[in-house]
């Protein structure tokens, strides 16, 4: 070859290098991307981020919620905000399903959503909205702040009937449990981590008292069987009542490590939640992450941008719905 060509075809293989850098660091597989607003709506993510804070101020169960929809969402197929799809005539919606149960807070994503809607309508998908109002609970919550991508769209169907092939029950075993988190891609100092959500929030009386009734699981520690009777007196709560009992008696507010001790200290609620810290695959996990705040930080911002970017509708697939619980009208 001559010099000249030589020159040209390493200039040029060194700009597709760069280029693909580029495109790599920018845009994922998924079809995410970071900043996927900057010019349809450069203040998208401020103005979740201030709505954000002012529902916090008002409802701090609020940024419980945000987090929480990023399992339901995500985990069940894509991150396509079909879990806040309403039951129509011909689908019951996933929200009103069992694994659903306690998920609250619903009406101020609408809130989210309108602020939204005022400033840049028809632009920004309840699917992005979902996962940056979870980024920004889990800020509020004292937790990590987390880079998330964005250009997910809206799915148009409830998975109600699919959704119990993908969360698993609040007794699943843990094999169960690593196996579908592995499915999309979460390794299991991703899954410790993640379940060190249940460091804030509650668990009502319904999803606890067979550990309770009719005798007490010898598991549990005693001086947390008492408090737990305290706030579950009946064997069959009744549906109506909100009786409940906060799943971090330490700090009940905070998202942090205090979960690790206290399943380790058999204070777990649920009995995934017991058996995370007993099982010997992810103890080891379970012991760091009550050592080190900054560890479990570490993997669970990991694993919440691998759940965040499961399997999204990006392009032209799906559509930017107008109001997040129900499906565009189409003509
Ligand atoms: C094996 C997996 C999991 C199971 C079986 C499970 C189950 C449950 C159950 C039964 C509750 C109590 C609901 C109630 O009674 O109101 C709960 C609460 C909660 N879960 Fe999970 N969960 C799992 C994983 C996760 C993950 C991965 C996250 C977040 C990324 C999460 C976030 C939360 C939050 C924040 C609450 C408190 C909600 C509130 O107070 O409104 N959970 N979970
Ligand atoms: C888990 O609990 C549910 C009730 O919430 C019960 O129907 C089911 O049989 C339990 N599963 C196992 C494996 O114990």
């Amino acid at each position: 070859m001559a010099p000249k060509t030589l020159i040209f075809f390493a200039l040029f293989s060194l700009l597709a290098i760069v280029a693909l850098a580029d495109t790599e660091s920018t845009q994922s597989d998924s079809g995410l991307m970071l900043n996927f607003y900057k010019d349809t709506c450069p203040q998208a993510e401020d103005i979740i981020r201030e709505q954000v804070g002012l529902l916090y101020k008002r409802h701090k169960n609020t940024a419980f919620s945000w987090l929480r929809n990023i399992f339901h969402d995500c985990a069940v197929e894509s991150c396509d905000a079909s879990l806040l799809l309403d039951s129509t005539r011909r689908s019951l919606s996933e929200k009103e399903t069992d694994r659903s149960f306690g998920l609250r807070n619903f009406r101020y994503l609408e809130t989210i959503k309108e602020a939204l809607e005022r400033e840049c309508p028809g632009v920004v998908s309840c699917a992005d909205i979902l996962v940056l109002s979870g980024r920004d609970g889990i800020v509020a919550l004292g937790g990590p702040y987390i880079p998330l991508k964005t250009g997910r769209r809206d799915g148009r169907k409830s998975r109600a009937e699919i959704l119990e092939q993908y969360l698993p029950d609040h007794n699943e075993s843990m094999s169960v449990v690593l196996e579908r988190f592995k499915n999309m891609g979460i390794d299991t100092p991703g899954v410790v981590a993640l379940l060190g959500s249940h460091s804030v929030g509650r668990t009502h009386c319904v999803k606890l008292v067979h550990r309770l009734y009719p005798a007490v699981d010898p598991v549990l520690d005693p001086g947390h069987v008492e408090h737990m009777l305290h706030k579950c007196p009946d064997a069959i709560p009744d549906p109506k009542a909100v009786q409940y009992v906060r799943n971090d008696r330490g700090t009940p507010m905070k998202l942090d490590n205090n979960y690790y001790r206290n399943i380790l200290d058999n204070k777990g609620l649920l009995i995934v939640d017991h058996q995370l810290a007993n099982d010997k695959r992810t103890k080891p996990f379970v012991k760091k992450m009550a050592k080190s705040q900054d560890y479990f930080f570490k993997h669970f911002g990991r694993a919440v941008t691998i759940l965040t970017e499961n399997n999204p509708l990006t392009g032209t697939q799906g559509e930017i719905r107008k109001q997040c619980n129900v499906a565009n009208k189409h003509h």
